[in-house]
């Protein structure tokens, strides 16, 4: 199906950590459309995942970089840069993980250091990379920054907890740069708003099994796949979609615009 829209293009992902990953998916669609691209995610991560075997697989490299270290970040951007011989054209921040879910604490006992941590792993990242590459003039005219969010950030789903919050701030961070990337250099940001998805972030949450099969009944076109969603993504790394920016975009089959559907009635 590969037909070659990224040919050319240059771009880093974060966050695929095993073969479930979103990321791991738009990695693979990415190279398998031509583009150049640089892996990496957390030092832990690169011990307890299986990161080196997309890269051998992709013929890239990985660059170990927290998302919250402003010093590893730079780190990534200069060494990118240096790797692909110029800017970068496109970057996925594909990054969630709430301590308090994690350490299964209720929204209602939140430990406070968790959240804060919580919200810089899972949102302020995001801020931090495009900062960083603002600073720098690190991307290309018309380049593309993406991140993957929940739609917990505008309804109520209660045994998101803390991480509602986050993709709130993580949306709102992309409107806000969004708009000084435009008049800086035609670069855009948006946000995915993806389906429920069988990874690692997305079963720690609690019965999730269930909570996927409801979404799935839902949603007239059914959840979209990790593999849609990479899709999704090239064509927003692509330059099919120039002047889509500032924009939280639902990828999730219809689910967001339905009231109610006979097949959850039926479950
Ligand atoms: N799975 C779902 O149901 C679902 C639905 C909508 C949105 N999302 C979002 O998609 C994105 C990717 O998640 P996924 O579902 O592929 O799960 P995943 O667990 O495979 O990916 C999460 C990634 O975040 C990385 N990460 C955690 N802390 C980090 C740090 N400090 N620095 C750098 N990287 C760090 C992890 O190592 C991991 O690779 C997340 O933003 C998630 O919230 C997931």
């Amino acid at each position: 199906m590969a037909n070659g829209i990224l040919k050319g293009k240059k771009g880093i992902i974060f966050g695929a950590l095993d073969s479930n990953s979103i990321a791991w998916h738009v990695a693979e669609m990415a190279h398998a459309e031509g583009a150049e691209i640089i892996l990496t995610n957390a030092p832990i991560a690169l011990r307890m995942g299986a990161i080196d075997e997309l890269a051998t697989k992709l013929n890239t490299e990985v660059i170990a970089a927290d998302a919250t270290s402003e010093e590893d970040l730079s780190n990534l951007l200069d060494k990118s840069m240096e790797k692909f011989g110029g800017k970068i054209d496109f970057m996925l921040h594909s990054i969630g993980m709430s301590l308090n879910v994690r350490k299964k604490r209720e929204y209602t006992d939140i430990k406070y250091d968790w959240m804060q941590k919580t919200f810089d792993i899972s949102a302020i990242s995001f801020h931090k990379l495009m900062q960083c590459a603002y600073k720098k003039d690190a991307m290309t005219d018309w380049g593309s920054i993406l991140a993957l969010t929940y739609i917990a950030a505008q309804r109520t789903f209660p045994d998101y907890n803390e991480m509602a919050e986050s993709k709130s701030l993580l949306e709102s961070f992309a409107r806000s740069f969004g708009y000084h990337w435009a008049k800086k250099n035609n670069v855009r940001v948006n946000t995915i708003s993806q389906s429920p998805t069988m990874t690692t972030a997305g079963t720690g949450v609690k019965g999730f099994q269930e909570f996927f099969d409801y979404s799935n009944n839902m949603s007239p076109l059914g959840n979209a796949s990790a593999e849609a969603c990479a899709e999704y993504c090239i064509s927003l790394f692509s330059d099919y979609t120039r002047y889509v920016t500032m924009q939280n975009l639902y990828h999730d089959g219809g689910f967001s615009n339905m009231g109610m559907s006979p097949d959850v009635l039926n479950m």
